[in-house]
């Protein structure tokens, strides 16, 4: 029987995991195809095929899996897995690998994740109260003695929590309730430290490990502005960042292991975003598949192939291969439309191409890769709309290697209509985060 892989989603994590199973070995041996929101270019490049559809309708992706005789689904973004897109994909007789919808309520639900945490005993749960009354919630900041995290409990993209002492005065946060329209909120203790992801590839009884990443996602730099879904995120050339030591990794695999347990059956990735605190390793959140980002730093170094990881957890957990990873850092940059994400201006051609992106790297010792998120394909070229652009990524043997690929692939697309983070994996910010954890640490 021929495999056919369908890969959901058309984001820069997308392009990744597509750039990642076109790179199989056997890719001669499996039909690829793909469906999206959007047409990612890139992605459609990979495949043999590429539908455009709202992902979040299951029956739509459903039917696109069943015309293409699907054996094999991957599912990139949130949406379509918290609407039970794995679930119905499975009752069509196609496995998926993410969560089914009961399990993915670890990200979309995040009242859910703090209930869960505490009922299993799962390290790291930071103080939290959960309301539906809005009033009741700004009574609760009033009294609450310390800075807050306020959360809508459903998904939002990233972009809708809100942190007093941070962002917010807890005046500003109680507007913010009050002329929501939220249904639930988590209000919780806020967590001061360094944040840092590990992303978890579960099947059976595998749980396999990748390298941790920090995202930035505020969208200035120095950590300014308003939260985006993440502007860029790093890797080094170990399991750890810098700024953190092998006991941090392991109380992060710790948590990552207790919830595996305590969801029973959890497949996909899970995602852990940690924040190292002066009293250890806490969680911010869960999410429930690969991060955006996060996903073009660890793939893209990802030396087994994941087409074998894919089919490995299919036929039925543990049998995934150990993942190996090339010894190399990881530099990745959002190039995102002037204005992101409050008010993005698009229409703005884009320069860049995987040609001008290998260029740039073979200035350096390293590579260069270039995935693209969301894009108008023009009659004479690709266009920017009002989400993230595209995104490069340096890999070489040192963080400060892979930023300078990073800056000089991006560079090509020019400074007029795009916004970059360029602090993202300089020295300077790095070295930063590493006196940050000194200072807590003290
Ligand atoms: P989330 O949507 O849960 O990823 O939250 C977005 C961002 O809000 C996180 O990456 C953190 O920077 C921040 N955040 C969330 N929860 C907390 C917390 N308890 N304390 C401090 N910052 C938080
Ligand atoms: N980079 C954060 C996320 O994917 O949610």
């Amino acid at each position: 029987m021929t495999e056919t892989v369908l890969l959901v989603g058309g984001g820069g994590r997308e392009h990744a995991i597509a750039h990642a199973l076109d790179r199989s070995e056997e890719r001669d041996e499996f039909d690829f195809y793909a469906c999206a929101g959007n047409r990612n270019p890139g992605i459609a490049a990979l495949t043999d095929g590429f539908e455009t559809l709202d992902t979040s309708d299951t029956d739509a992706v459903v039917d696109y899996a069943e015309s293409v005789d699907a054996t094999l689904a991957v599912i990139g973004p949130e949406k379509p897995l918290a609407e039970g897109v794995v679930d119905a994909l499975e009752e069509a007789g196609i496995y998926a690998f993410g969560p089914r919808q009961a399990d993915a309520r670890i990200e979309t639900d995040k009242s859910f994740q703090r209930e869960f945490m505490e009922a299993n005993d799962i390290p790291g749960c930071p103080d939290y109260a959960i309301f539906t009354d809005m009033e009741l919630a700004c009574d609760y900041i009033d009294e609450y003695d310390g800075d807050l995290a306020v959360k809508p409990a459903g998904l939002t993209g990233g972009k809708g929590v809100r942190v007093t002492g941070d962002q917010i005065t807890k005046a500003e946060a109680k507007t913010y309730l009050r002329e929501s329209d939220y249904e639930k909120v988590v209000l919780e203790e806020r967590l001061v430290g360094e944040e840092f992801t590990v992303q978890a590839l579960v099947a059976g009884d595998d749980v396999l490990i990748t390298p941790a990443v920090q995202d930035h996602k505020r969208a200035y730099e120095g950590d300014e502005g308003p939260n985006t879904g993440g502007m860029g995120s790093y890797t080094d050339a170990t399991f750890q960042l810098p700024f953190m030591s092998e006991l941090h990794s392991f109380e992060a695999l710790q948590v990552l292991e207790a919830t595996i347990e305590a969801l029973d059956d959890y497949r996909g990735v899970l995602y852990g975003q940690f924040m190292l605190t002066s009293e250890g390793v806490k969680v911010v959140e869960f999410n429930a598949r690969f991060g955006d980002p996060e996903a073009m730093n660890v793939l893209p170094i990802l030396d087994t192939d994941f087409y074998e990881v894919l089919v490995g957890a299919r036929d039925d957990g543990s049998r995934m291969p150990e993942l190996e990873f090339q010894s190399r850092a990881t530099v990745c940059k959002y190039a995102v439309p002037e204005g992101y994400p409050t008010d993005p201006q698009d229409g703005t051609r884009i320069e860049v191409d995987e040609e001008s992106a290998a260029a740039a790297a073979a200035e350096h010792d390293g590579d260069a890769f270039l995935f693209y998120a969301s894009v108008d394909e023009g009659d004479d070229g690709l266009y920017t709309t009002t989400s993230r652009s595209f995104a490069v990524v340096g890999v070489a043997d040192t963080i400060g290697e892979a930023e300078a690929i990073a800056e000089d692939a991006i560079a090509v697309a020019g400074e007029e209509g795009f916004h970059v983070r360029h602090d993202i994996g300089t020295e300077e910010l790095v070295q930063s985060r590493i006196d940050h954890v000194e200072r807590l640490t003290e």
